[in-house]
């Protein structure tokens, strides 16, 4: 394991989430803010060839994990071979490829992602009601994502399939024991996640719900509900209804962040090691490969950035929501002042 990986908390970033687009098919307000967001140029975006060099180094350096993200990452063309590409990093020791995106446009497609060596694949969905739907992400397609669903339960190949549900109060936290009942013959992890604060998307404390109230609901309902055993580094805890085929999964980054465990290193989408969600701090990958540099010289780029890595985020009380950027563009552009 290269000591560029390493941070001074003794972290281990073995995991790389690399955005391979600023676009997306959808408007989540969550995400985007309304007003929409201003793209990189078409030429700061990293090619196919320099995401296949960094994700080479990444690996060789002790990388076991990529996971493909946005912007929505089924809208980058080529998609397949860039998969397939990192697919022949396996013998280097890469472990799993894994995608997160909104279905919109997968259920056709993904039985060639599966093929090119997809792995994991993590579905966007926050609701089960269609008109909801058009609420939260300002667009229709919320049959085309159940569609997507559905394929991605059928598929062989797939290690996991996970339902990513940011719960928002008043808009779907009276859907959550819905969600719960989709894991009863369902072989799937539905995760609630926290509604997180970023730039233009009205983030108020008032609107989070804290998973410590969720479980709370579904244990009324469901007494006999468990502790399952995480995943390490896992950002969810998983949780189990008994003689269910799926399970539950609740991801607090607000109310309990899991920052001490944190083993993740994000590459936006033009090239910018991003070292924290949180953390609108970035140095340029893309610029230090334009001018010439060695893989030596890059991995000293990206060491001298896994150094600055913070012990843990702000937390719910003083996070500062003006310098962190839209969720869309943390695949993106540079703060703007
Ligand atoms: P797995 O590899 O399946 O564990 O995926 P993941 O949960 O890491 O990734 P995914 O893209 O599905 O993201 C789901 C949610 O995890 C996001 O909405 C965030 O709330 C949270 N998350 C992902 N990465 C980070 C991170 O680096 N920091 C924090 N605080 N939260 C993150
Ligand atoms: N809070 C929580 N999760 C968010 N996501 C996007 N924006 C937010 C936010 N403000 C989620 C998406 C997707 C994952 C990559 O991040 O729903 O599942
Ligand atoms: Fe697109 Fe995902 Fe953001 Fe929604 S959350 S706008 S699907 S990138």
């Amino acid at each position: 394991f290269s000591p560029a990986l390493v941070d001074s908390f003794h972290r281990r970033h073995d995991y790389l989430r690399i955005s391979l687009t600023e676009r997306c098919n959808l408007r989540c307000f969550y995400c985007m803010p309304s007003e929409g967001v201003e793209l990189s140029p078409a030429h700061h975006i990293l090619t196919d060839d320099e995401i296949i060099r960094l994700a080479n180094l990444f690996v060789r350096s002790g990388v076991t994990k990529i996971r493909l993200t946005g912007g929505e990452p089924t809208v980058r063309k080529g998609l397949d071979g860039i998969i397939r590409r990192l697919n022949e990093l396996r013998p280097f020791g890469l472990e799993s490829i894994g995608m997160t995106t909104n279905g919109i446009a997968l259920h056709r497609r993904l039985p060639l992602y599966i093929e090119s060596g997809l792995t994991h694949l993590n579905l966007s969905l926050d609701t089960l009601d269609p008109f909801k739907f058009e609420i939260m992400t300002r667009r229709p397609g919320h049959d085309a994502v159940l569609r997507s669903l559905d394929t991605a339960i059928h598929s062989q190949g797939l290690r996991s399939v996970k339902l990513n549900v940011v719960v928002v109060k008043g808009l779907n936290d009276s859907e959550v024991l819905d969600f719960v009942k989709l894991t009863a013959d369902k072989n799937i992890s539905v995760r609630f996640i926290e509604f997180m604060p970023f730039t233009g998307n009205k983030w108020d404390k008032a609107k989070m719900v804290p998973s410590s109230q969720l479980l709370d609901i579904i244990s009324k309902e469901y007494p006999s509900i468990t502790r399952a055993p995480d995943e390490l580094n896992d950002t969810a805890r998983s949780w189990k209804i008994p003689g269910y085929a799926g399970s539950l999964g609740f991801i607090s980054s607000m109310s309990d962040h899991f920052c001490s465990s944190c083993n993740r290193l994000r590459l936006t989408a033009d090239g910018q090691i991003k070292v924290c969600l949180f953390d609108a701090k970035e140095v340029s990958l893309r610029d230090e490969m334009r001018r010439g540099a060695s893989d030596g010289e890059l991995l000293n780029v990206i060491g001298r950035a896994v150094q600055g890595k913070q012990e843990k985020h702000a937390g719910m009380e003083d996070i500062d929501v003006i310098t962190n950027r839209p969720m869309i563009l943390i695949g993106g552009i540079q703060p703007r002042k």
